[in-house]
């Protein structure tokens, strides 16, 4: 029985992708060969990279002022590329803390120079997203987390600057409509609503680079990575194609657009229970819960073991909260289906 997956990532994603990534492992477009035994340059893989690079786009309605790239080593390296690439040698970079991924960024980010933290939750746990701090033009960039996936946290508005604008949406992407133009930097490890581990995306302006002074290592410089088209070195295959898969399989169901609302419909029903319900109680501020990852635990620790007992009996997976947090987490990535959430829902209503 396929179970309802709730976990935080890597994650579910939609089965008609699985059905058809494992059928790319045996024979990829019926070329009598293994989509992983294929040359990554090899016209065939050329075409899958170039579709993936130009449907981001096309989801997101961006021009061609901005590049798409696939590369490895997760949003964490993404934590000391984006220094590299942006921070001048002398300057600074303002950078947002609203959670344990935010501050993974600061920390890569003060090895390369200086630092000003404008807002921060840290103090209070990080239930909540700061909102009263401005970003001066005096920064080199300004970095921020859209979605904070240990927390539940979810930034509904970004801050208004002259500064270029860089965002981790490694938990959110694809899953609502922004104005994706307000940003010049995104990046998101593949391993929520895109794809398996190993790839990395990365949207980026590309009139931002060459302006640091910086002596930048080969792999880490963006535009190397711009001017090989995601080829300079081989690309993680098998995470690019899956990820294609369900970039293909989002457009053919209306888009983010579609997502969103889905998405929207899927977080009501959780989130309404919580709030109903005595014996559970959500871990962030209300106004800013996340669409994605819904932290909670109980009020009543008595009740753990029919909780626990009951979603495993119902084929739930995936349910624990953080480590660090404890309680429960459910994510509601694109791919999971409201009935999931429902069955979910129904369990806590039963617990009493
Ligand atoms: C918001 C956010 N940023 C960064 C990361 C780290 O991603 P990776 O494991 O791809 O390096 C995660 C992982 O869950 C995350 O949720």
């Amino acid at each position: 029985m396929k179970k309802h997956n709730f976990s935080a990532g890597p994650c579910i994603l939609p089965q008609e992708v699985f059905q058809k990534a494992s059928e790319a492992i045996l024979d990829f477009n019926g070329m009598g060969l293994s989509l992983l035994e294929i040359s990554h340059r090899s016209k065939e893989f050329v075409a899958v990279m170039d579709e993936a690079r130009a449907i981001v786009k096309r989801l997101m309605k961006l021009g061609d002022d901005y590049d798409v790239l696939f590369l490895q080593g997760g949003a964490s390296l993404q934590f000391a590329m984006v220094p590299f690439n942006l921070m001048k040698t002398d300057g600074k970079a303002a950078y947002l803390d609203t959670g344990t991924w935010a501050a993974g960024a600061i920390k890569e980010a003060k090895k390369l120079g200086t630092v000003d933290i404008v807002g921060s939750s840290k103090d209070q746990n990080y239930s909540f997203i700061p909102k009263d701090y401005t970003v001066g033009s005096e920064y080199n960039y300004f970095h921020c987390t859209s979605n904070n996936t240990i927390y539940g946290t979810q930034m509904k508005e970004f801050p208004k600057t002259d500064t270029l604008m860089v965002c981790d949406m490694s938990s959110d992407i694809f899953s609502r409509v922004l104005d994706f133009s307000q940003f010049d930097l995104i990046y998101a490890g593949a391993q929520k609503n895109m794809g398996p581990a190993g790839a990395t995306l990365v949207i980026i302006k590309k009139d931002i680079l060459g302006k640091t002074g910086r002596d930048i290592p080969s792999y880490l410089n963006y535009q190397l990575h711009i001017d090989k088209e995601s080829m300079y070195n081989t690309p993680p295959v098998f995470a690019v194609y899956t990820s294609l898969l369900t970039l293909q399989y989002l457009e053919q169901h209306g888009g983010i657009e579609a997502a969103e609302v889905r998405n929207e419909a899927k977080a009501k029903l959780l989130y309404d229970e919580i709030d109903r319900n005595p014996l559970f109680e959500g871990y962030s501020v209300k106004e800013d819960r996340s669409l994605m990852n819904v932290s909670f635990k109980l009020t009543d620790e008595s009740k753990k073991e029919a909780f626990d007992t009951a979603w495993k009996a119902a084929g739930i997976s995936g349910l624990n909260g953080h480590r660090s947090l404890g309680g429960y987490r459910a994510s509601l990535y694109n791919a999971l289906p409201i009935e999931s959430v429902q069955v979910l829902v129904d369990i806590m209503k039963s617990i009493s």
